[in-house]
């Protein structure tokens, strides 16, 4: 059976999950009305990433005997600026939630929750992959800047992405 404080914190973090998966739905939204569908594709796969990663995490609640409680969803932004504002604003985002899963581990830490832990080391590795992703799209965007048909480009690239489910490891 699961540790209350860390069921709590679990709770918690499938919320943030849920929200990261909806702010990106918004912004896949927003990349709609500007004619870049590469873009928009990019940021709703980005999407249905963080809504796997929730889903993991609701499977892990239930599997060590815990009570999922699903929480409010706050409501995304829905406006920025420019591509490169957007893209800027998914880094912040995904530094947020870096140290969100760091304060996670040090719960399950405290209690000595080696399972958790363990568990828990899957999202570390995967922020890490996550903000490297984004830092890379971001230094491209930059060099990029207002030539358009660098983005024409660019916009192709994003089309490709595709969701797979990583494999349970
Ligand atoms: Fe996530
Ligand atoms: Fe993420």
């Amino acid at each position: 059976m699961i540790d209350q404080k860390l069921c709590d914190a679990l709770n918690k973090q499938i919320n943030a999950e849920m929200f990261s998966s909806y702010l990106y739905l918004s912004m896949a939204a927003w990349f709609e009305t500007k004619s870049l569908s590469g873009f928009a594709n990019w940021m709703r796969v980005q999407s249905e990433e963080e809504m796997f990663h929730a889903m993991k995490m609701f499977d892990y609640v239930n599997e060590r005997g815990g009570r999922v409680i699903l929480d409010t969803i706050e409501k995304p932004e829905a406006e920025w600026d420019s591509p490169l504002a957007v893209i800027e604003a998914v880094l912040k985002h995904e530094e947020l939630v870096t140290r969100l899963i760091n304060d996670l581990v040090d719960v399950s830490m405290e209690i000595r929750d080696h399972a958790g832990t363990y568990f828990l080391q899957w999202y570390v590795e995967e922020q890490v992959e996550e903000e490297a992703n984004v830092g890379t799209l971001l230094e491209r965007m930059r060099m990029i800047a207002d030539d358009s048909a660098g983005m024409f480009a660019l916009d192709m690239e994003m089309a490709k992405r595709t969701f797979t489910p990583p494999s349970s490891e």
